[in-house]
């Protein structure tokens, strides 16, 4: 296999964290393994012919390309589903109380196959179902990874992914697609914008704050610093009394972002 040099390697790394946030420098076997097949079958011999090309003005795509494989995906329905009973039992109606202007506004940030951003569009669904008031509700769910952002959008899953779901939700949001496979209604799937989003990006470009955002197992691959700046366009993004659900293995400082614990993993701008 071939093999990246110290210097390519530093390059690289370099590269991706200050663009993408995500900190590669114990990843070495990652990057060997993810990238080496694509860049000997472009007949590349070394890591260093394939980076100039991706730095490149001609090498746009095959940026899409490297960021696809770079990027750590893993996701299912229902992950960490005590989040998704808290965001049901609590948030919700704290939202349906407050909320005057029937205008509900949630963020998948990191959202890789949309697994998140369904299991939250179906409980929404299932939460006001029965109710005859104007709700507005708007998704958005953002990832870097062109790959990840198609299949969420296509929105076909695997049956053992599927059966993570209640049982409710799976004859009431699934459709029978053949091969074994199950798609996301389309009552649903219409509620979900998908965009490429990186949440490096200095400003965000949001006119409207977010009621809530999750931003689950993403921030695992950032530094401190990095971390900390990303808090803090969220903190400015979202509403007076919104929340913040973060992946259950990941803290934050409360002192440097502004957000109030409310749990482990949860935390609100209050
Ligand atoms: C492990 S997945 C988490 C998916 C889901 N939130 C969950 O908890 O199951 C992490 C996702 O973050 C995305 N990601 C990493 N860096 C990003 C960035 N700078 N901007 C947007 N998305 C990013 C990756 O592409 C990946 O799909």
């Amino acid at each position: 296999m071939i093999k990246i040099s110290d210097n390519e390697f530093r390059r690289l790394v370099t590269f991706v964290k200050k663009n993408y946030g995500i900190n590669l420098s114990q990843k070495r076997n990652l990057i060997e393994g993810r990238l080496g097949n694509i860049i000997t079958g472009k007949g590349y011999s070394e890591f260093s012919d394939y980076l100039d090309y991706v730095f490149s003005e001609k090498g746009t795509d095959e940026m899409v390309n490297m960021v696809n494989k770079l990027t750590t995906n893993h996701t299912f329905f229902m992950r960490e589903s005590s989040h998704f009973d808290f965001f049901r039992q609590t948030v919700l109606p704290y939202l349906k109380n407050s909320k005057n202007n029937y205008d509900l506004r949630l963020w998948s940030a990191g959202c890789s196959s949309g697994e998140e951003a369904y299991t939250l569009a179906m409980i929404i669904d299932d939460f006001f179902s029965g109710s005859t008031e104007p709700w507005e509700k708007t998704m958005l769910a953002t990832d870097i990874s062109t790959i990840m952002l198609n299949k969420a959008e296509d929105g076909i899953y695997e049956q053992s992914s599927v059966l993570k779901m209640p049982k409710s939700f799976q004859t009431k949001y699934f459709q029978p697609y053949g091969n074994g496979q199950f798609k996301v209604v389309q009552s649903i799937r219409q509620k979900i914008v998908f965009k490429k989003f990186n949440l490096m990006t200095e400003i965000f470009p949001f006119k409207k704050k977010f009621d809530v955002i999750f931003c689950r197992n993403v921030m695992i691959y950032f530094d401190k610093e990095t971390k900390d700046a990303l808090l803090k366009k969220f903190f400015n993004s979202i509403e007076d009394g919104g929340y913040l659900f973060i992946g259950q293995a990941e803290s934050i400082t409360r002192s440097s972002t502004g957000f109030t614990y409310v749990m482990p993993s949860i935390y609100r701008k209050v």
